[in-house]
Parts: structure tokens; sequence; C-alpha cells
């Protein structure tokens, strides 16, 4: 493992030994231990976007873990003015032991990590957001002491947060259903490379418009907000668009019982999920950011720790 630049790219096991390596982290940090595990090196962190998690678990997990990170907002680094995403990578290269990045487009982090000599992590882009499915995954096994053999349901906007799950569920073998009104899907590709990874770990990918159908039977139930960074001028036709696909409490009603409640947060009450269910009994979100936390330190630990 190189780079996270999406989960498709880790095996099953990389992932596995992910989970495994948070969940240590997360033990040892409770029981208060210390792990610099990267003492000396320095973490970049590019924000093109807005962030609260991202940010702070990223800053305190480098802390944590006895390293240093560095918060580069895009606009104050040259980048922002037009420097190329090469020259950015060839010159941090020089300083910094690994780059984790925020920003619009994939390809942009693809280059970063090509042109570079140093691992990049995605920290969200418009197409995948991989810390994200990672910490969900462990928050996923903590409430239901497996992944393997679940159902995750995910209902809203075919989006970053869909894609990235869609990788996520397949690698761990959890069945995973995506509803999503028309026009709104998952991009074909991403669902046909899950697909190969869903036939390699025996679970179903089912893609559908129906949000009943994807909630039925689910262990969680998990939705984003329906506005994404950058697509603010869509607002009103999206909200039009995706009112039926609320997770509320006749939603929920058709998961399990002990289904969880999931989202990545920020969410907007009212829109996307009301609040007797992200603030309910079943709802699992602080959680869930909390173990952005340690997901993320096993991922760096695992990239910049092995460094030479
Ligand atoms: N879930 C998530 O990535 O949150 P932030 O946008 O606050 O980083
Ligand atoms: N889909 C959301 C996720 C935020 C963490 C966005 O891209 O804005």
């Amino acid at each position: 493992m190189q780079h996270l630049l999406s989960l498709h790219d880790l095996t099953v096991e990389e992932v596995k030994n992910l989970l495994l390596l948070a969940k240590k982290l997360k033990s040892e940090q409770k029981k208060g231990l210390a792990h610099p595990l990267l003492k000396g090196k320095t973490l970049g962190m590019i924000f093109s976007k807005s962030s609260t998690r991202t940010r702070v678990s990223f800053e305190v997990g480098m802390v944590q873990l006895g390293g240093h990170p560095l918060f580069l907002s895009s606009n104050d680094i040259q980048l922002g003015r037009g420097e190329t995403i090469y020259d950015t990578a060839k010159v941090l290269s020089r300083y910094i032991d690994g780059i984790m990045i925020r920003t619009f487009k994939q390809s942009d982090i693809e280059d970063l990590a090509t042109y570079g000599s140093i691992p990049v992590i995605n920290g969200l882009t418009d197409l995948l957001h991989p810390c994200q499915i990672l910490a969900d995954l462990l928050t996923v096994h903590e409430y239901k002491s497996k992944l393997e053999g679940l159902k995750m349901a995910y209902v809203g906007d075919g989006n970053n947060i869909a894609h990235s799950l869609l990788y996520g569920c397949a690698k761990v073998g959890m069945d995973i259903a995506v509803a999503t009104p028309k026009g709104y899907g998952c991009d074909a590709e991403i669902i046909e490379k899950a697909k190969d990874d869903a036939r390699l770990t025996g679970c179903s990918i089912t893609i559908t418009d129906d949000p009943v159908e994807a909630v039925k039977g689910a262990d969680a139930v998990y939705t984003d907000t329906w506005v994404s960074m950058g697509q603010e001028k869509e607002k009103e036709e999206r909200v039009k668009m995706f009112k039926p696909y609320q997770v509320n409490k006749e939603l929920l009603a058709f998961a399990k019982q002990d289904a969880i409640f999931l989202h990545c947060l920020p969410a907007y009450r009212g829109f996307e999920v009301t609040e007797d269910i992200i603030d309910g009994p079943q709802s699992a979100i602080f959680d869930e950011a909390e173990n952005r936390l340690h997901a993320q330190k096993a991922v760096m630990a695992q990239l910049l720790g092995s460094q030479k």
C-alpha cells in the first residue's frame, strides 16, 4: 500500500489490516498509552474545500502519533494561484513525509501521487471519500461485531460517499443496496468495479431507485447531504428530487429492528434525515465521527510509518 486514493486500489487484506490497526490504536488511546509511530514525520494537509472532521481528526491524529501536521489551505499556497500539481508534488516531496488532500477532481489526487515521491491520502474528492468509509466500517464492526454477511443500505445522492461505500462494502463482503433518484445515480464504472470485488468476497450489490427496497432488512442505513460541496447552485432542484429519499421513521421501519443509522456529517436535519432519527437511539453518528480519528491514524501509520 503506497497511497490511499481509492478503497478499490486496496486488497481485501489491506482493508482488514487497516481496520484491525485502527481498533488497536483506538484501544491504546483509550487506555492512555502513547504510540509515537510517526515521531519526526510531517504530514501536509491541503484543503481546497471546507472541513471540520477531516481537518481536525487528521491534525489531532498526527499529533497523537508523535508527528507534525501542517495545514495548507489552497487559498494560501501557490496551488490556489495556478501553480501546477506537478510542481507542487515535486516540491512538497522534498520537505514532508506525506500529503492528505481534499479537493475537487480525483485526477488531481492521482497526479499528485504520480509526480510526488511521498504517500498521498484522499481526504475527499467529488468522486470518493475513502477515509470516511474506513471509519464507517469500523463503526459498524463495533456495533455488530462483524461485517461479512451484513446488509448496508445507502439512500440519497449517488455521490462520493455512495461510491466509496460501494467499494468498502464490496471489499469486506457486506451486502450493499443503494437507492438514488433517476439521474442522480452512482458512476457506472464504479458500480462495475465494486461488483468485481463483490464477486470475490461473495456479497451482493443492489442498485435501485426504490428506497424501501434498499432499506428492507438492512443492518445499517446510511445517508448523506443532498447538496455536496460545489453543488450549492443546484440546491432547490435537488431538494425537490430527493424528498422521497429522506431517512425518516417510516423508511427506517423497513430495516432490521436493531439497525444503526449512519451519516458522514455535516447533516441537514429535516432534509436527508429527520431529527428523531439522527438524534434518536439508533443513531451512531458521533461514534462514526470519532472513528475518523482512529481509522486515519491507522492509514497514516501504515503509509508514513513504513517509509525508510
Ligand atoms: N465527514 C467529513 O468528511 O466531514 P468534514 O467535511 O467536516 O471533514
Ligand atoms: N458528499 C459530501 C460529503 C461531505 C463530507 C460532500 O462532498 O460535500
